[in-house]
């Protein structure tokens, strides 16, 4: 049983990635400090970065943060298994390789039935940040965590591809304020209507949240956001582009194009596999045509942005 061999690796310190429904995750015992510098390690990531921690059931919040607020706690019933990490007050045991050195931590239940038993199994938490090198697209399916990692990872979970397919949606309830760091699916509209109070959307936030640095989740193809008129000018091939069916642009091979939905779900749910596809196609650039405005598309909008900066 793979879930077995899993919790085997994880209680020896090793590394384990793992599908949630958002992305996979490079997971390790967040109790463990050798463990946690394997995730840096792999991933080539800063170790000033905090992790979020998951876990399996909301009774195990109290091991990992202090002050838990009533909105918090109602964000984690309202939301949990899902798509939100929160930000709280760190409990005094937590180890700074954890939290970036910070006095917070990330706590995150993900809804996946492969990671939710493995969670249940293992007992503890599970730091996972994704499982790309960083600054890449974070992975959705088995295959890119392969093609991320490699062996850099003892195992992969395989638990097919992700059903969200961009990362959680992260709000500080750690404060006074209450603040959205990084949207997700889950909108800063539905946190309001859960907590009935009003939530900032922090759009310069610390460093420190790494997916707050402009350059992230980037292809390694020149990447550029484009209006549907641009496209229909400028294109020199080969160019790969992410557009919509029914926005009047068409191209010729050696250029592609492919037709992502208007519905943001299925949007969200393949944009960072098409990326991944385009990024080894051998494009000159992958232009990705504007989406809707609307903040159901803040997510989206947001992910974008950030594989467009070089
Ligand atoms: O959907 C997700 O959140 C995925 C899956 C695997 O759960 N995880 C993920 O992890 O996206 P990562 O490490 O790639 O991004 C986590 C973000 C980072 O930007 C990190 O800086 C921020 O969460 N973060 C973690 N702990 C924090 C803290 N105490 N304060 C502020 N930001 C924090
Ligand atoms: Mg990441």
């Amino acid at each position: 049983m793979k879930i077995v061999e899993a919790v085997k690796i994880l209680k020896s310190g090793d590394l384990v990635a793992m599908p949630t429904e958002t992305v996979y995750g490079l997971a390790a015992d967040a109790r463990n400090p050798l463990a946690l510098a394997k995730i840096f390690k792999a991933k080539q990531r800063p170790e000033d970065h905090p992790l979020i921690v998951h876990i399996a059931d909301i009774s195990m919040m109290k091991d990992w943060a202090r002050d838990i607020s009533p909105q918090a706690l109602l964000l984690a019933k309202t939301f949990w298994p899902g798509p939100l990490t929160l930000i709280l007050k760190k409990a005094a045991s937590v180890s700074d390789l954890v939290t970036g050195g910070q006095d917070t931590i990330g706590l995150r239940i993900p809804n996946h039935p492969v990671t939710r038993e493995l969670l249940h199994v293992f007992g503890g938490g599970l730091a996972a940040p994704s499982a790309n090198r960083f600054g890449r697209i974070s992975p959705t399916t088995a295959e890119a965590v392969k093609a991320e990692l490699g062996d850099a990872v003892d195992l992969i979970l395989d638990g097919g591809q992700c059903a969200v397919g961009v990362e959680s949606t992260i709000v500080d309830v750690s404060g006074d304020d209450i603040a959205v760091l990084r949207p997700g699916m889950i909108s800063v509209q539905e946190i309001e209507n859960v907590i009935q109070q009003s939530v900032l959307l922090r759009k310069k936030n610390s460093p420190r949240v790494s997916g707050s640095h402009e350059k992230h989740y980037s292809p390694v193809t020149l990447t550029r956001l484009v209006k549907m008129d641009d496209v229909l000018r400028d294109v020199v091939g080969p160019v790969a582009i992410v557009g919509f069916a029914d926005d009047g642009v068409n191209v010729e091979l050696p250029s592609r194009k492919v037709v992502m939905s208007r519905d943001v779900r299925e949007y969200a749910h393949e944009l960072y596999k098409v990326l991944r596809e385009l990024d080894g196609g051998g494009f000159r650039e992958i232009l990705i045509e504007e989406v809707p405005e609307g903040s159901e598309w803040d997510a989206v909008r947001d992910r974008i942005g950030r594989a467009c900066v070089k």
